[in-house]
């Protein structure tokens, strides 16, 4: 009997040791295999920000087949494209001339043109025209700033089908780039390290096509080229010298305001200041959504004001563009700001963060270099500030 019992007692013991055994195993297995997983479902927030799980954004119409193929712009086309100049010695009265691609020997005579000073050519965006109201604020800006302005006319070549719109961009670029190399040939005093492109939207793609050209026919590069949430759709997945790129000029500083949707997430200038981390903006009506077309605009408001306010847009450097979308470089090491707009230190180059207000004129100061004044955060928080509420 005790025989037995103990030979019975045997296995049981036997059996005892090895569910111990495998229940280790289970265990070790779940720390290796699973516990990251549950860790994650737990705590919900990094799971939303594991990008292996949600995936990346493609971006919105970030290829457009077919559209870098060859066009030619006719005879008649050029006599289109055309540049606005309101100089810098414009009397009142005046009435603004435009010259096309045929009048560059008038072009170097214009009356208005003080070519000591600075001189800026702004191209607006898609379906846009130097004679509304984006180019005019422009114009009114720089003006008051002492600059020359030149407008580009291209309004023929920009109301189609935005895909095939973007197709036109070299030519235009091309041709453009021509008309200045004239001016710069024609030796009335057109400097191009005197001289600064300012683009939005598809404007801000628009520029680096002239810049490319230019250098190519003068090799010479322009000093400065400025891309207001440039245009991502159509340029995303290009290589540089298809799209915007620091090696177009001088200096090249991209603002970005709604990089996912019609602008481009690729840090392509020297500075590169995603304003609100450049996804989304916020709305001038409290919470109510900024979605594509508000976010990406809103950066022409936000240079407007960088441009009347030149001390007080304070961006913060980043590591990558990961910190600057979630609005985290506040502690990075060293700690490293540079101003929006023309007082750029044009030496700190990368990827910069830079938070804003709601409302114009935009700019936060030294307040926004603070974690605790993130506003998208604030306003949040705001709307949920009670401890208890009773519906
Ligand atoms: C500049 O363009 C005009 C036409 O607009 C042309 O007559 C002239 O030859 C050009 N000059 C140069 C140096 O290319």
């Amino acid at each position: 009997m005790k025989k037995s019992a103990h030979y019975l007692k045997l296995p049981t013991k036997n059996k005892r040791n090895r569910k111990k055994k495998l229940r280790k195993k289970m265990l070790s297995m779940f720390y290796f295999i699973l516990a990251p997983i549950v860790f994650n479902i737990v705590t919900a927030r990094n799971l939303q920000h594991l990008r292996s799980v949600t995936g990346y954004a493609y971006g919105y119409l970030s290829d457009c087949p077919g559209n870098e193929n060859p066009i030619i712009m006719s005879e008649d086309s050029l006599r289109k494209l055309r540049i606005k100049v309101i100089g810098a010695k414009m009397t009142s009265g005046w009435i603004k001339k435009k010259y096309n691609y045929y009048q560059m020997n008038e072009m170097g005579n214009d009356p208005t043109m003080d070519y000591s000073r600075k001189t800026v050519l702004f191209i607006s965006g898609y379906f846009d025209n130097p004679d509304f109201a984006a180019s005019r604020i422009m114009e009114y800006s720089y003006r008051l700033l002492g600059y020359n302005v030149f407008l580009l006319d291209m309004h023929k070549f920009v109301e189609h089908d935005y895909p095939s719109v973007t197709r036109n961009l070299p030519a235009i670029g091309k041709h453009t780039a021509e008309m200045l190399y004239n001016l710069t040939q024609q030796n009335v005093g057109f400097d191009p390290k005197k001289f600064e492109m300012v683009g939005l939207s598809l404007g801000g793609e628009t520029i680096s096509f002239i810049a490319k050209s230019y250098k190519a026919l003068s090799g010479v590069k322009i000093s400065r080229l400025t891309a207001l949430d440039p245009s991502g759709p159509c340029f995303r997945n290009r290589g540089p010298d298809r799209r915007l790129d620091k090696s177009d000029a001088d200096y090249v500083e991209v603002i970005g305001t709604n990089i996912d949707g019609l602008g481009i997430a690729t840090p392509v200038g020297h500075v590169n200041i995603y304003i609100n981390g450049g996804e989304y903006q916020m709305s001038d009506i409290y919470w109510m959504p900024c979605e594509m077309f508000c976010s990406h605009i809103k950066v022409f408001e936000i240079w407007f004001s960088a441009l009347r306010n030149q001390d007080s847009f304070i961006a913060i450097q980043c590591d990558t563009m990961q910190q600057a979308r979630d609005k985290d470089c506040y502690d990075r090491k060293p700690f490293v700001t540079n101003l929006l707009g023309l007082k750029v230190d044009k030496t700190k180059h990368g990827i910069f963060y830079l938070a804003t207000t709601y409302n114009y004129p935009y700019y936060m100061g030294e307040k926004g270099l603070k974690r605790e004044n993130e506003p998208v955060h604030n306003l949040l928080k705001a709307t949920n500030k009670a401890d208890i509420v009773v519906v």
